[in-house]
């Protein structure tokens, strides 16, 4: 079969899921916990691209491999690629099996069905309980009516899973501005359960007025979190993130802001110009985590797990809040109770989070 081109935003899209799928086998591969990780890629696509470019279950199969490689006592990973389409599948499958035969712990799971009817699959893997097991799924429609928010979510439903969604946002967002959203009966409807989407909102305040409907959704049970890639000046994708942990979440942070070292925020096309230049490191612009830690460290301040906690909320990683907070104490504006053995230091990370010996309270002099 003669191989389509790769467009431009799709390799964000695969250098984020590569950025993440990074942290997330380091974390998971080494905890000696898990006893085996189960991957699947809903809509795997062909596999490979013209320019030798690799799609979504090329690259995570070459990371299971490089696991493996790096890390024999790594556990076992099951890869689980589905396409409507059975010619994609089988060209993923002449990638992937060599990779399988020279790594016994990979173990490929070929499907070939409709994504609708993947879900019950997926659903009974879930409800097989004999090995201590991690899930992640990578769900990368063409469009918004292949699959529904009900499965989305109900595959959200056992604990230790995480999940990254590809959605075409600026189509759903001009639907939403017309009032017409017969074409997006699922998704949007599904979202908002029939009541109006908020008018004047540009494509962001959509996505973020999306990613609050998610959350509420869930129940506070996940955080969710998004990255945009703009394609070109009216097309927007974003990939929503859900996880309900807070140190898978994290590692979804710190690769998101190895693209974009400024915001954390996305990807935009005119920095189309290399992978090397999305990893560069620019200033990060940190005035909206000032304004919510000014916030919540007035009166009686906050623990450091709040502080760590609200940081990832707002979309921010521990140094960034390290670097405000010890700003702040330079200039005299903050007490740190008990105080830590040096000035500079607040606990901020996951190691701290959950010891309770490094329990501190950070307020704002008053
Ligand atoms: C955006 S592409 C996936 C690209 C892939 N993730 C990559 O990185 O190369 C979407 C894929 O979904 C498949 N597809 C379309 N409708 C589907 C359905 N209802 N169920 C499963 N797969 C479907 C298409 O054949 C197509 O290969």
């Amino acid at each position: 079969m003669p191989l389509k081109p790769l467009p431009h935003h799709s390799e964000a899209k695969i250098q984020l899921l590569k950025a993440y799928l990074e942290a997330y086998l380091a974390v998971v591969g080494h905890d000696r916990y898990t006893e085996r990780v189960f991957l699947a890629d809903l809509f795997c696509g062909p596999g490979m691209y013209q320019g030798n470019k690799a799609g979504s279950p090329v690259e995570i199969g070459r990371m299971l491999a490089g696991l493996h490689n790096a890390h024999p006592a790594a556990p076992k990973t099951d890869f689980l690629f589905n396409d409507a389409d059975s010619k994609n599948t089988a060209e993923v499958e002449g990638f992937l099996r060599p990779l399988e035969s020279a790594h016994p712990k990979i173990k490929l799971i070929s499907s070939s069905k409709d994504a609708a009817g993947l879900i019950p699959d997926l659903l009974a893997e879930q409800a097989d309980q004999r090995l201590k097991s991690k899930r992640f799924y990578f769900v990368d429609p063409f469009g918004y009516s292949q699959i529904s928010l009900a499965e989305i979510l109900s595959l959200l439903q056992s604990n230790g899973t995480e999940l990254l969604l590809f959605q075409p946002c600026s189509f759903m967002f001009r639907f939403s501005e017309r009032g017409t959203p017969e074409a997006l009966a699922g998704f949007m409807e599904e979202l908002s359960r029939g009541s109006p989407w908020p008018k004047g909102l540009n494509i962001m305040g959509y996505i973020q007025h999306t990613k609050r409907l998610l959350r509420e959704r869930l129940e506070g049970t996940h955080f969710v979190d998004t990255f945009t890639i703009q394609k070109d000046a009216k097309t927007v994708f974003c990939l929503f993130f859900f996880t309900r942990h807070i140190r898978g979440f994290e590692k979804m942070l710190e690769a998101k802001w190895r693209f974009n070292g400024e915001t954390g925020h996305g990807w935009h096309y005119s920095s189309a110009v290399g992978v090397d230049d999305l990893f560069a490191t620019p200033t990060p612009q940190t005035q909206i985590l000032e304004k919510s830690l000014d916030t919540l460290l007035d009166g009686k301040g906050a623990t450091n797990a709040e502080v760590y906690r609200e940081t990832l909320e707002q979309g921010f990683l521990p140094k960034h809040a390290n670097e405000v907070l010890t700003a702040w104490q330079k200039a005299g504006r903050l007490t740190v109770e008990p105080p830590p053995p040096r000035s500079g230091v607040f606990y901020l990370g996951y190691e701290n989070h959950e010891k309770k010996d490094r329990i501190v309270r950070i307020s704002k002099v008053s």
